[in-house]
């Protein structure tokens, strides 16, 4: 194909803003007089739903993978597995004629009401970023792009067209921005998809500043900002934010209000080229349709099998899995014949095939007799029938699993949940079935957490599911038969109660705002801050073996902040079969200019042992690891200073820490002004200089006005947070020269120090 540029000369104005609307539900419009062939895209994120007629607005999609949900994933803790899977989307992506992938969706879980959770990776952007960046990784690896998404602030879906997130500057970018730079800074998708939202009074698709200051100037995004579909509401006004690809089309009257613009000067012609540049360039990578007419489906379902072993959490285990010999074993619950691996909304797949819970589990427990009850309906009736059924059948087994669906009224993409509860008749029948069989394993698949506390320590055993993908069943059957030895560990904190979440007494906003009041203190952040017990903290999971950690020990017990600094741990596997640890890396600062969280996830790695094998984890921390975002200075910060590096088996199990002191070599800029206050002049090495003779003078007249005593006051105390012109204006005695005078004396000082 040409040159961009050359493209571009011979593209008419009507042509171009044309391009930088869609043609149709799912494909950039075509401009055959220049040779310029559509790019096509579909749903994600965790499976290719590509409508089979692509100009049609039909629904039907063609068969494809369903893998696990996000919510699966993340608590695999596998940056090289996920990196897999987004490299068999791509295959599929191929086969099916799609060229952009829509995902991975890196939004915080802020609150687990969100019906959009089962979509997202986690509750901590560490974590989140890891998975979203590998995604994109592995997907762009084979050609195909990806969107990035929901840009930014989207984390509820009530009144999500709407909805202004009030989000002070650290938490944006400490916590609902974080995923998203590491995202971009490290896998460049090919696509970034702005939200619905509002944040801080201005639509996703029409933020300035963050699509163009922040994504675009300050990380460095080379590729196309795209609409989430139906979220620009002034086209003109979006392209001028960075907005260069509005969804879904055909919107005529949109491309005639770029021309209109263009044409009355409201819209500068280059702002417009910009954005074609970005689509030519997209389209150019897009075109690019590898032939493979279709993809290996038995070798992508076993991969799907794979990551959801890998992602299912063991949450309690009083011994009774693995399942060993057992001959009578009770089989409850519909979600063990309907398998529930998905969630409701656009990422909904049309599966290749679905793994049957308890098909699966027959083929590996063949000398069993396995006896199934439906115990609860698809909807929320009170069945007591079913529940006499169900005890019917766990009183005769040795053994009672219950597999349970959180149903899909409940929660999907559109709306939140309004509680964390399953339904009352499952309540009911775990409750009914547990007290008539001690030996109960419950079986979830649900997308985000559940309240546990009826009915949990009545259980002998709990398997989180999640949605689990279409491979799930098998993957359950082999966790619990013991073929598989469960390594997934939570991504987000389970909490005890609803009442106990962080966003809890700002969800889900109203009149149109949701206050982000709980500030950078979202997930474990927020728990640990409140010292609030849970039922089940962020990076938890149990094992059929036990791991022993030993020997931490830090690269260097004092470092520049450009050089970094690794820590390193023995990990043993103590116990009688192979397993996998996930190992985690927090960072506490001692001591900060402003609050900080107790501990913050820094690193992880996960690591396969033999039985009686020990390895050394080592893990690398940058600059970065030991920062926060410093308003004033609008930089990423890591003050001199020490801090605590914590080796954990989740963030509530720390099993060893090293204290390391951290040098900075960065020469902060001198940001004081007339408002700033004697804390921030003393805080600053150039203005502790040229205050110092204002004090002294300051001090001998306060002590010739009051005396040694002065007025019985910690003078500092009471002046350090004020403004220093204002002190001036307070002082007693007469001053040579106006207040300002002498303070934008100091300020030239200061600014002209090195
Ligand atoms: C939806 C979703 C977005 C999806 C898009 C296309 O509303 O918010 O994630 O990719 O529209 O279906």
């Amino acid at each position: 194909m040409e040159s961009i540029d050359r493209i571009l000369d011979r593209m008419t104005l009507e042509e171009k803003a044309a391009l930088c609307t869609g043609a149709s539900s799912w494909t950039t419009t075509p401009v055959e007089r220049l040779g310029l062939p559509e790019t096509i895209c579909c749903d994600g994120p965790h499976g290719v739903r590509r409508v089979a007629d692509i100009h049609s607005t039909g629904h039907e999609a063609l068969p494809a993978t369903c893998f696990p949900t996000a919510s699966c994933t993340a608590a695999t803790w596998d940056v090289a597995l996920i990196r897999r899977m987004g490299e068999a989307l791509a295959e599929e992506c191929i086969a099916l004629d799609s060229n952009i992938l829509l995902g991975p969706g890196v939004n915080m879980k802020r609150s687990p009401l969100c019906g959009r959770n089962f979509e997202y990776f986690s509750e901590d952007p560490f974590l989140a970023g890891e998975m979203g960046a590998s995604l994109i990784e592995g997907v762009q690896s084979r050609g195909v792009g990806t969107s990035l998404k929901h840009y930014a602030a989207n984390n509820q879906e009530y009144q999500r067209f709407v909805i202004d997130a009030r989000v002070d500057e650290r938490t944006l970018r400490e916590i609902y921005l974080a995923a998203f730079e590491k995202a971009v800074t490290r896998a460049q998708p090919w696509t970034v998809m702005c939200c619905y939202n509002r944040v801080n009074g201005r639509y996703g698709s029409e933020h300035f500043q963050l699509l163009t200051e922040i994504l675009r100037d300050e990380w460095g995004f080379e590729g196309v900002v795209v609409s989430d579909w139906g979220a620009v509401h002034d086209r003109v006004e979006a392209l001028q934010a960075g907005l260069d690809w509005e969804m879904p089309g055909p919107r005529p009257a949109r491309v005639q209000a770029v021309v209109d613009a263009v044409r009355s000067g409201a819209l500068e012609e280059y702002v417009l080229d910009a954005s074609v540049r970005r689509m030519l360039a997209l389209v150019q990578r897009g075109t690019h349709r590898p032939s493979a007419p279709d993809f290996d489906v038995d070798a992508h379902h076993a991969l799907a099998a794979e990551i959801a072993a890998e992602g299912m959490v063991l949450l309690k285990n009083d011994g009774i899995l693995p399942l060993a010999g057992q001959k009578r074993i009770a089989v409850i619950g519909r979600a063990a014949v309907q398998a529930h691996f998905q969630g409701g909304g656009s990422s909904h797949i049309n599966p290749t095939r679905v793994a049957e819970p308890l098909a699966e589990l027959r083929e590996r427990l063949a000398g069993a007799e396995l006896t199934y009850a439906e115990g609860y309906p698809a909807d929320d009736a009170a069945r007591p029938d079913l529940i006499d059924e169900a005890l019917a059948a766990a009183r005769a087994a040795e053994v009672a699993l219950l597999y349970i669906a959180l149903p899909t009224y409940k929660e999907s993409e559109g709306y939140d949940r309004t509680d964390l509860d399953l339904t009352a008749q499952q309540v009911a029948l775990i409750q009914a079935v547990s007290a008539a069989q001690p030996r109960t394993v419950v079986v979830l698949n649900n997308g985000a957490p559940v309240a546990m506390s009826a009915w949990i320590d009545g259980v002998a055993a709990v398997l989180e599911g999640y949605m689990m993908g279409q491979a799930g069943g098998s993957a359950i059957a082999d966790i619990l038969t013991g073929r598989v030895n469960p390594s997934g560990k939570l991504a987000e904190t389970f909490p005890l109660a609803v009442e106990d979440t962080p966003a809890y007494i700002n969800w889900p906003g109203e009149a149109g705002t949701v206050r982000y009041g709980e500030g950078l203190y979202i997930g474990y952040r927020y728990y640990d801050a409140r010292r609030q017990p849970v039922l089940f903290p962020f990076g938890y999971g149990l094992s059929y073996t036990g791991f022993a950690y030993s020997n931490v020990r830090a690269s260097a017990a004092t470092f520049r902040d450009v050089d970094g600094v690794s820590v390193s741990v023995d990990i043993t596997n103590t116990g009688a079969r192979a397993g996998k640890e996930i190992v985690q890396v927090y960072v506490h600062d001692r001591a900060a200019e402003v609050a900080r969280p107790e501990k913050e996830l820094k690193g992880f790695a996960k690591v396969a042992l033999e039985p009686g094998e020990t390895r050394t984890v080592t893990i690398a921390l940058d600059a970065r690891a030991f920062s926060y975002w410093d308003a004033r200075y609008r930089l990423w910060r890591a003050e001199p200073g020490e801090f605590d590096l914590l080796v954990g088996a989740s963030s509530a199990d720390i099993r060893g820490s090293v204290t390391v002191t951290l040098e900075s070599t960065v020469d902060l800029p001198c940001v004081l002004s007339r408002s700033s206050t004697l804390r921030e002049w003393l805080a600053d090495r150039r203005g502790r200089e040229a205050i110092a003779p204002f004090l002294a003078a300051s001090e001998e007249a306060r002590r010739q006005a009051f005396g040694e005593e002065g007025l019985g006051m910690n003078i500092m105390d009471m002046f350090i947070d004020m403004p220093v012109l204002s002190m001036l204006e307070f002082q007693m005695n007469a001053l040579p020269e106006a207040p300002e005078a002498i303070v934008d004396r100091m300020l030239a000082q200061a600014h002209a120090l090195p």
